[in-house]
């Protein structure tokens, strides 16, 4: 799309804008630089000063070592972060609270034997901003926790070793797991709700100003939402499903009362999403259709999803979650959705599938347009929070036209960047000068950097960082995507 009114004519075209839409997807005309841009503009809330409105989503990169230490290229990727000029910085990358809820044997961990390591990697951050920017005084950097419950691949990277907390009728299915799996017990959970307070003590040590107890993408914490099935104390009610939350929260608030603590939640989801065989052409995978539900109504094994018919998304409990999250005073929310596994149209908008994905089964506009309304409603009903927006990269030229609204509007708090900062990490610092866009750099959501770590590989922007570009592993990749076209 050459121009603004050619991007709003194709949103109205696909009924994401219009005179009478209840909630349409607008744009400015023109990003503005700072100060004049809405994105410029400081945000206050519970002691902090948070200089602009541009957050960098968690992003990891599978390029840890072994033991959980960054490596050069983690180290490379936060310093990128902190010269990118966003002054929220939520999480970095998911940290895993123990080994075995790694979700790859090169994620992050957070232990005794990490924590200079974790130290050093937000110095990085840190030094980068301030080279770059003056200070760091109204920059804001919290670490992930997470432990990732039925995608644990602690030992290797081709071997799932799930820790679930209810057998689920697809996902099972899906990812090979056998009615006989173990689910975890009570005393299990209770021990890793102590990792997390051990981790969130030693990410205030070395100075991380909040943890995120991450609660998205099919990963453990978002689990316990759906965990309607489940016998016991942390399934079955409203209230059993957020008791590991509730619990987790009461344990770092009385280790280190000072930390702050915010939650990325997927506040929506819709059940698993697979190719269409009969779709499949010229060796790409098939247009994504849902798995099979029929056998699973009214259904239990999702979060904010209707149960009647679990290709829509409910908001009731999302809002109960809200309600929930501000009564025990937290008040920064990062809104995202689904999950990468089983239907990552939904949670990363994009027009070229992961290797093991789907063609889009809508224009990946409006999945941009659904996280974008569904942020707009929790923000309406909940104006005190502070809340993060998710899924902009795909607006691509149009981003800063989009967020700029958005912002000023009210609609959110924060805009925030993922996939858009692996290729153009400066992104915010030339929209906040008004420079001209290295069209270059801009994020055409080819999904190589999902592509690689489902391959084995690190992730990274392959297509269009250079770093990435030149290595060794961009060549196994293109030769394992050649390879794979040639078998499917
Ligand atoms: C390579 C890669 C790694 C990611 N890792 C994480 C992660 O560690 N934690 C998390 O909450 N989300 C993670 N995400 C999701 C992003 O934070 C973000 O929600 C998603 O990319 C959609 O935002 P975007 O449209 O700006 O890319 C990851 C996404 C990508 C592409």
């Amino acid at each position: 799309m050459k121009s603004v009114d050619a991007f709003r004519k194709r949103l109205r075209e696909l009924g994401l804008a219009g005179a009478n839409h209840p909630s349409p997807l607008l744009c400015d005309d023109e990003a503005l630089p700072a100060p004049q841009s809405p994105l410029s503009r400081p945000v206050q809330f519970d002691g902090f000063r948070v200089g602009n409105r541009f957050c960098i989503h968690p992003m990891e990169g599978w390029d840890a070592t072994p033991d959980g230490n960054p490596s050069e290229h983690t180290c490379r990727r936060w310093q990128r972060f902190g010269e990118s000029r966003a002054k929220l910085i939520w999480g970095g990358e998911a940290v895993a609270v123990r080994h075995e809820g790694r979700a790859n044997p090169n994620q992050l961990l957070a232990a005794s034997h990490t924590k200079s390591g974790l130290a050093r990697l937000r110095e990085k951050l840190l030094t980068a901003h301030r080279d770059c920017y003056g200070s760091t005084d109204d920059l804001l950097v919290g670490l992930q926790l997470t432990h990732s419950g039925r995608f644990c691949r602690p030992n290797d990277r081709a071997k799932l070793e799930p820790r679930i907390l209810y057998h689920h009728p697809i996902l099972d299915r899906k990812f090979g797991l056998p009615s006989d799996w173990p689910v975890l017990t009570d005393g299990e959970i209770r021990s890793i709700i102590d990792d997390y307070v051990a981790a969130a003590e030693l990410a205030a040590d070395v100075g991380f100003q909040f943890v995120d107890l991450k609660h998205c993408h099919g990963y453990l914490g978002h689990e316990f939402l759906s965990a309607f099935t489940r016998e016991g104390p942390y399934g079955g009610s409203f209230e059993n499903r957020t008791r590991f939350l509730r619990e987790t929260v009461e344990g770092i608030r009385a280790a280190v009362p000072s930390l702050a603590l915010g939650v990325r939640i997927s506040a929506f989801d819709v059940v698993p999403f697979r190719p269409d065989p009969e779709s499949s052409v010229e060796n790409a995978p098939g247009i994504g259709v849902p798995e099979d539900f029929s056998t699973c109504l009214p259904y239990h094994y999702a979060f904010g999803v209707s149960p009647d018919n679990p290709v829509e998304y409910d908001l009731t409990e999302t809002f109960m979650l809200l309600q929930c999250l501000n009564d025990m005073g937290i008040r920064l929310v990062n809104v995202s959705c689904g999950s990468p596994y089983y239907n990552p149209h939904i949670q990363r908008p994009a027009l070229f599938p992961p290797s093991d994905g789907y063609q889009p089964p809508e224009d990946p506009l409006v999945g941009v347009a659904r996280q974008i309304a569904v942020t707009r409603r929790l923000k309406e009903r909940f104006p005190n929070m502070i809340l993060v927006g998710t899924g902009y990269t795909y607006l691509q030229e149009y981003l800063p036209h989009v967020a700029q609204h958005i912002v000023r509007e009210g609609h959110v708090d924060f805009v925030g960047v993922g996939r858009m900062v692996l290729s153009y990490h400066d992104l915010p610092a030339d929209i906040l000068r008004g420079n001209a866009f290295d069209r270059k750099r801009i994020c055409r959501t080819f999904s190589d950097c999902t592509t690689g770590p489902r391959r084995g590989l690190i992730s990274g922007c392959y297509p269009l960082d250079a770093y990435y570009k030149a290595s060794e592993e961009a060549k196994t990749l293109r030769s394992l995507k050649a390879k794979s076209t040639r078998n499917e």
